[in-house]
């Protein structure tokens, strides 16, 4: 499902915006935020009036590209009768595809990567270098550095005695979460596969985190079954399959202690839960999340664009 988008300078982005949705009528739904945002609901599709500075922005989006034009032309139909002096000056984007809206540039990419601390030790560039080498185009799961720095970050903020992760893959995200536990913290790690996580092993002994890691092997959602129903889970990051990803927040949430964090990764799916075309069982369930989890009154919640995104949900009580 493609969508496009456009930005038209005003002064007064608010009252441009409320004036266009009080204009529309007829076979047009439109509704208007408390934060200035409209959502304009067509036959042919949907558009979304964004306030910004100098302006607002529009993003279009429609079942195919056909559509798409009708819902762009019939908008900028309409934008000359709620402007307040001059006509607007409209210009789309061509249409974009979800999975290609959310594209990290290698400059960015590099520019990130090297200004985060602590910069990535031995041990995670030798588990790196190993995991390329011995599974393949598989190593596109392993974190990132950055996303390992503010896992260590966000465990050590969190003062977690108890952390969970689900999914351990050849280890590198369970070395950061570990370095960030207290003395006595511990680590319940979770994976299905004893082929990587032997890889693991190795590294969480070089890194000296080995002691405080306890590796179950099995579906993760069994093993956290198995926890008792209690408030005892301090930080938890889910990075498994993805068709178990509310289930694997239902079981942790309920377990969270106050204040424990839960951070759920690759919530963007490269950009394909943006668009509902995508409609395969990963992209259903992590949509699903996502909209769970800004709804949910137990957690308070931010989806940060790092890499994939990153949900960071609080439990408030
Ligand atoms: C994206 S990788 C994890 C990457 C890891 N966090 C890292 O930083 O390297 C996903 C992992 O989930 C595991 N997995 C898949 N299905 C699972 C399940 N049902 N229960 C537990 N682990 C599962 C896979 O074996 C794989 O190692």
């Amino acid at each position: 499902m493609p969508h496009s988008t456009a930005y038209v300078e005003t002064d007064r982005p608010d009252r441009y915006i409320a004036r266009l949705v009080s204009q529309l009528g007829g076979d047009v739904e439109a509704r208007l935020g408390g934060d200035g945002r409209a959502v304009i609901d067509l036959p042919s599709g949907r558009c979304v009036l964004r306030p910004a500075a100098g302006g607002f922005e529009m993003i279009a989006t429609a079942a195919d590209e056909e559509a798409l034009s009708g819902v762009r032309d019939a908008v900028t139909r309409h934008l000359p009768k709620a402007a307040e002096r001059e006509e607007p000056v409209v210009e789309w984007s061509p249409p974009i595809a979800g999975d290609a809206a959310w594209d990290l540039s290698p400059v960015v990419d590099d520019y990130l990567l090297t200004h985060c601390s602590p910069a990535a030790d031995e041990v995670l560039r030798d588990l790196a270098v190993r995991t390329r080498e011995e599974t393949g185009g598989a190593a596109g799961m392993q974190i990132s550095h950055d996303e390992g720095a503010l896992l260590t970050m966000l465990a050590r903020m969190s003062g977690a005695r108890l952390a969970v992760e689900v999914g351990v893959f050849t280890g590198y995200s369970s070395i950061c979460i570990a370095r960030g536990l207290p003395p006595g913290g511990r680590l319940l790690a979770c994976d299905v596969s004893t082929e990587w996580t032997s890889i693991a092993r190795n590294y969480w002994e070089r890194a000296g985190v080995a002691d405080r890691i306890d590796l179950r092997i099995g579906p993760a959602l069994e093993t956290l079954r198995a926890l008792p129903a209690e408030p005892m889970i301090g930080f938890a990051f889910i990075d498994a399959d993805k068709q178990s990803y509310p289930d694997y927040y239902e079981e942790i949430v309920t377990r969270l202690s106050p204040g424990g964090l839960v951070v759920v990764d690759n919530v963007f799916q490269r950009g394909q839960v943006f668009d509902p075309a995508f409609q395969g069982d990963a992209q259903v369930a992590v949509r699903r999340l996502n909209d769970t989890i800004a709804r949910d009154e137990r957690v308070e919640s931010v989806m940060l664009p790092v890499r994939d995104g990153v949900t960071i949900a609080r439990r408030v009580g």
